[in-house]
């Protein structure tokens, strides 16, 4: 349907109605989370997005989290590649991602990261035997994931970890659980509260810190998970 109507409507008009897209409807317009938005990962405007959103920030900061780490890592949800190649200067890591999107996983491959590094397939249902890695991590992707889809994905990072596994996402400025907010990325824009219980259904201890991102209705929290 979408595409019949991309088809009738002149290219124009479409972009114009996909930038509106991007501004936030009013919670009553949002639509409930029965399945994600996936198309726009394989829209090469998002993988522009994703070459510098995270500087500064998100991505400086796992290179704190990942300071004193030792080992296999996966980075879930990976996108273009970035932060594995941000993190590729730490020799006592070894590297490999996984992204639902081909697209996305060839631009990591352009870049120069080993095809036997990388993955095409869905965080709910990991290709990874159990213990495959010592530490993984997921930045600025869970709360894009459906509420089922998040739990399964957590569930499955913790069945492919033996150590520790990392999450960064925006939670509300306003603390409190405001749902699935439609957006351009439609995410989860809840608590820091909302998210613990469901890492700790999977890990022994959980831990959340600030991170430096931010935007007018969402603070960036690191989610630190030790099973
Ligand atoms: C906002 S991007 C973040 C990418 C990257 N982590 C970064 O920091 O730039 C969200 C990513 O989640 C991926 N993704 C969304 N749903 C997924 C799923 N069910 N399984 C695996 N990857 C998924 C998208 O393809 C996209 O690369």
């Amino acid at each position: 349907m979408k595409e019949l109507a991309r088809n009738l409507c002149p290219p124009v008009l479409w972009r114009a109605m996909s930038s509106a897209r991007r501004v936030l409807l009013p919670p009553k317009a949002a639509g409930h989370p029965g399945g994600q938005d996936l198309e726009l990962y394989w829209d090469e405007e998002m993988a522009q997005m994703l070459e510098t959103w995270g500087d500064g920030n998100a991505w400086s900061e796992i290179q704190f989290v990942m300071a004193n780490c030792k080992g296999s890592v996966l980075d879930v949800a990976c996108g273009t590649g970035k932060v594995m190649s941000i993190l590729s200067d730490a020799p006592a890591l070894e590297l490999h991602g996984c992204d639902i999107s081909d697209m996305l996983i060839g631009k990591a491959r352009e870049r120069g990261i080993a095809q036997d590094r990388l993955k095409v397939c869905d965080a709910t249902q990991l290709p990874y035997p159990d213990n495959s890695f010592d530490f993984s991590y997921s930045i600025g992707s869970l709360e894009h994931f459906t509420e089922d889809g998040i739990d399964k994905a957590i569930s499955e990072m913790a069945r492919v970890t033996r150590t520790g596994s990392f999450h960064m996402m925006p939670t509300s400025r306003s603390l409190r659980d405001e749902g699935w907010l439609k957006t351009y990325q439609s995410f989860h824009n809840c608590s820091p509260g909302w998210w613990v219980p469901r890492f700790a259904r999977n890990f022994g201890d959980v831990r959340v810190f600030s991170s430096s991102w931010e935007d007018p209705i969402s603070v960036g929290s690191w989610f630190l998970c030790w099973h």
